[in-house]
């Protein structure tokens, strides 16, 4: 055995150096060598094991890949509570807090305090015996967990020795520490899709899929599961330990431990909950989920202490942001249409509070969705609302499922006009075809109204549902025909706004081309598309004629737009329709709409983003007006941003743009900078 030694040396040498570059990577991200060296690496210790199978120790890198299946989890008792903490939801709560410990402890009125983000993962307490990880549980009960240091094992953010570098810190023989296991958004997402690439089943969110993977039996499944780590607590030591808790997570970082980033120290309270908001409004940018933030006295003795009400310490408060994801019972699953004809299944809920609103309705995207997501009638359902997202349904929870639960059967007919629905190849989208739907009938007179189409100020979504619903116009041309007389019988109607409403109509007579074809509503042509058109083709009738061949000569057009023109001219309604705006003297053609379709660019060279919801545009409406004004549109805010467009409830954009200086406009600021 005299030739072992070197071999152990090397052995030794080789996983203090896996370690290290491990931490460079999974904790530090920044690397110092590339995959092929670190592999390289490996292989060697691995060789020397496989010879040596008596040199393998549980600390080993080799060891991270997953031992054999569990029976069962053992359960272990902590070496003190893990405790859970009090909540509060807005900094008045917070405020309440400080007035209740400084009753405690006077010493409390001077405190200053450490602000973290409170990460939605699974709580993990870990063991390390001399430096080497020995042990990791679940919290449990908070004084007896389950022991999944198999599972925790293969977390490669998780150090397995420490210090990981020979010149940190000393660390008590006995070392326990609390932290959070997560899996980041960005990681989340890719598992996601890899899963549903493969047809398998995928995750609702990332604190259901962390807590999953480590809280099943086979380690080399959890292996496979991109968790990772932040601590924040000592929870047992045999030596000393730092007597603040900013010095503490110094002290953990320096022995290798992955620390979250956005921790900070304040002052005093109120700079502590700004700290809190800052966070908050930073929520959607972070790389992982936050439920909250967390302010803790920085004095641990004082903490210490105050002592606790029930298992949650006063020294430390949760302030949470508002819930993003809630579950509630699918009642019901209704459909909408929309102007173009397009079948929108949208879920009927059990009234539910998320983010500050009652929902009871949230969309489901198409029917292949529910499909995919085998969501059914009955289900309890994830559901979520984050920044200027609306409402979605992220999947049923199938572990809710009582039996009583129906898989859906989408419509066949029009819910509106009971008419056949149909589907166009390559599209995952159902439609009612017929013009005369009821339901298409509101939304097509809505967007034939709008500012990018006719733009007929003053007749918004009430009146148009009133002339609806008055039978006073039956599709978009009957706008034309509207008689003073009528008007003034409706309800609301005094002759001030009867007036001003057929001057507008009267007005939009004159719109150019683009904006006629824009208004009527072809499946897939907007405003940029009906700009184009009227390059090649002088008036409707003209492009009517125009064959599916010949149009997709026109760049921008692919064979299902250029199907989708066809389809709309060869309808028996449409052109009725056309005969009907004709006859009207709506009836643009290009040598009229020249002069402001082939105008200059006054966007041209600019890029733009937008956030938020603008009064005068839908999404892809302001989106077209920027591009066809010569502008590029892009979806996140960076350096080569010329200027953010903001309207209503802006995201994380907006914050995004102030950080980087970009400069912001609103919607009349945008328009000005487009009509000089
Ligand atoms: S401190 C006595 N700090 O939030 C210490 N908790 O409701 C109590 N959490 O179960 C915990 N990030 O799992 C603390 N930076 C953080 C945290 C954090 C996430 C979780 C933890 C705990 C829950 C408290």
């Amino acid at each position: 055995m005299q030739e072992s030694a070197p071999l152990q040396q090397e052995l030794e040498r080789l996983r203090r150096e896996i370690h290290y570059h491990n931490y460079r990577y999974h904790v530090l991200d920044a690397p110092l060598i590339s995959d092929a060296e670190y592999d390289r690496l490996m292989e060697r210790l691995k060789a020397i094991e496989a010879d040596h199978p008596e040199w393998i120790t549980p600390d080993s890198p080799t060891q991270r890949a997953g031992s054999a299946p569990l029976d069962r989890f053992v359960k272990v008792r902590h070496p003190a509570p893990i405790l859970s903490l009090a909540n509060a939801f807005d900094a008045n709560g917070v405020r309440a807090w400080m007035e209740r410990i400084i009753k405690v402890d006077e010493r409390a009125r001077t405190a200053n305090f450490v602000v973290e983000p409170k990460i939605d993962g699974l709580t993990v307490v870990l063991t390390y015996r001399n430096g080497v990880f020995v042990q990791g549980a679940t919290r449990g009960d908070g004084e007896v967990g389950e022991d999944i240091t198999a599972n925790l094992r293969t977390v490669k953010a998780l150090p397995l020795r420490i210090p990981v570098n020979s010149d940190g810190p000393r660390v008590p023989d006995d070392f326990v520490v609390r932290g959070e296991a997560f899996i980041t958004l960005q990681d989340f997402d890719a598992l996601n899709r890899r899963l549903q690439d493969a047809g398998e089943k995928t995750y609702l969110n990332p604190r259901n899929t962390a807590a999953g993977s480590l809280r099943q039996l086979d380690p080399a499944l959890t292996a496979s599961r991109p968790l990772t780590l932040y601590v924040y607590q000592i929870v047992a030591a045999d030596g000393p330990t730092p007597a603040t808790q900013w010095e503490l997570l110094q002290y953990l970082k320096a022995l290798g431990f992955p620390v979250a980033g956005e921790i900070s120290l304040q002052p005093d309270l109120e700079a502590a909950i700004a700290a809190c908001q800052a966070i908050g409004e930073k929520r959607d940018t972070l790389a992982y989920e936050v439920d909250g933030t967390v302010i803790k006295i920085n004095d641990l003795n004082l903490a210490a202490e105050l002592g606790f009400v029930g298992k949650d310490p006063r020294g430390a408060i949760a302030f949470k942001f508002p819930a993003r994801e809630v579950t509630t019972r699918l009642n019901g699953i209704g459909v909408n249409v929309g102007r173009t004809g397009v079948l929108t299944p949208y879920a009927i809920l059990e009234p539910v509070e998320i983010g500050g609103v009652v929902v009871k309705q949230a969309t489901l995207h198409n029917f292949d969705y529910i499909a995919e997501k085998d969501i059914r009638v009955g289900d309890r359902v994830m559901l979520k609302r984050a920044g200027d997202v609306i409402p979605y349904v992220i999947g049923p929870v199938t572990d809710a499922r009582t039996g009583q639960e129906w898989p859906y059967q989408p419509p066949e007919t029009c819910p509106a006009c009971d008419q056949p629905v149909e589907h166009f190849e390559g599209e995952v989208a159902w439609y009612c075809v017929n013009a005369a739907c009821p339901a298409q009938l509101v939304r097509n007179l809505e967007h034939f109204v709008s500012r990018g189409a006719m733009n007929i100020d003053g007749m918004g979504i009430k009146i148009v549902e009133q002339l609806a619903r008055e039978g006073l116009v039956r599709d978009v041309a009957d706008i034309y025909t509207l008689r003073r007389d009528d008007l003034l019988k409706l309800e609301g109607f005094a002759v001030k706004k009867v007036d001003n409403l057929l001057q507008a109509i009267e007005n939009s007579r004159q719109q150019p081309l683009a904006r006629l074809i824009n208004a009527l509503g072809i499946r897939g042509v907007g405003e940029v598309m009906a700009a184009d058109l009227t390059a090649h083709y002088s008036d409707l009738d003209s492009l009517g004629r125009a064959s599916a061949d010949e149009l997709q000569q026109i760049e921008g057009v692919g064979p299902n737009i250029a199907a989708a023109i066809v389809d709309w001219f060869a309808r028996e309604q449409n052109q009725r329709l056309l005969a009907k705006l004709k006859a009207a003297g709506v009836w643009p053609s290009v040598a009229a709409s020249a002069a402001a379709s082939a105008g200059s660019q006054p966007l041209k060279n600019l890029v733009f983003v937008v956030t938020g919801m603008l009064p005068g545009f839908s999404r892809d409406g302001i989106k077209e007006y920027i591009q066809a004004n010569g502008g590029k549109v892009t979806d996140s805010v960076s350096k080569k941003t010329s200027y953010l467009v903001v309207g209503e409830a802006p995201g994380s954009k907006l914050e995004k743009a102030r950080e980087l200086g970009v400069p912001i406009l609103d919607e009349a600021a945008l328009r000005k900078l487009v009509e000089g």
